[in-house]
């Protein structure tokens, strides 16, 4: 501390070097070292400045990567909007139903990377009885996007053992479906690195068999 002050107000010293050796330790200050020893002991300086800066870099990246690259499940869902081509229900006394209809499947990738998924089914089921079924292509979901997939289902009441819940359903005026789909997929990473993800979608929606339209979809 004391060297160091008396360092500062040294009348002899040349600015140049006095800047140089503010920088060093205490020990490098004598004017009587050489100055290829101060040279030398600059460069390990660097070195080690340099090896420091490297291993924070190598921090962050990693950091960035364990939070960028972690691959998140994409939430599917069917959107509300679905559009009836056909909508036939029979009565609370001759229960029965046939329905098609577009809807759209939306898958939403949070992920930092495309996420590529198979083709997959969706089975649509009625009081746990498939009633129909759709195959959804195979897509991508780009980065932090949402994939909105156009498919067109077909339902119907033939394959129900029993249609007295039906009956009462449409007595009341709801037709109550569930629909299901287990999608297969990766999420590539910086376009080389794949990490294998499976989602899966289950929707409940409730459809107004008076106003023929969707009256809920719950996801
Ligand atoms: C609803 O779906 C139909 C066809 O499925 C499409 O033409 C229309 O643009 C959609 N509307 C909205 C608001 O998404
Ligand atoms: C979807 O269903 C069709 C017809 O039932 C079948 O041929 C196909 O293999 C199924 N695809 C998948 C991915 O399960
Ligand atoms: C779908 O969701 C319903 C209600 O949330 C639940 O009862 C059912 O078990 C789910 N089905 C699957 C296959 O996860």
């Amino acid at each position: 501390m004391v060297d160091r002050a008396n360092q500062q107000v040294y009348p002899l010293v040349p600015p140049d070097s006095q800047s140089r050796r503010s920088d060093e330790n205490l020990e490098d200050s004598g004017p009587l070292i050489p100055d290829h020893v101060l040279k030398r002991k600059k460069r390990i300086k660097l070195a080690i400045y340099i090896s420091a800066f490297v291993v924070f870099e190598i921090m962050v990246i990693l950091v960035f990567a364990l939070v960028l690259m972690k691959a998140r499940t994409p939430k599917i869902r069917l959107g509300t909007n679905v559009t009836f081509q056909n909508f036939k229900t029979g009565t609370q006394a001759r229960p029965s139903f046939d329905l098609s209809f577009t809807a759209q499947v939306r898958v939403m990738n949070t992920n930092f990377g495309p996420y590529k998924f198979d083709s997959t089914n969706a089975t649509f089921m009625y009081q746990g009885v498939t009633v129909g079924q759709v195959t959804i292509p195979k897509h991508t979901a780009g980065m932090r996007s949402t994939k909105k997939v156009t498919v067109t289902v077909n339902v119907n009441s033939n394959a129900l053992p029993s249609t007295t819940k039906l009956g009462s359903e449409l007595g009341a005026g709801v037709l109550t479906l569930n629909s299901h789909a287990k999608f297969k997929g990766k999420v590539v990473f910086m376009f080389l690195m794949k990490k294998k993800k499976s989602a899966e979608m289950n929707c409940t929606m409730t459809v107004d068999s008076s106003t023929k339209a969707v009256k809920s979809m719950i996801c």
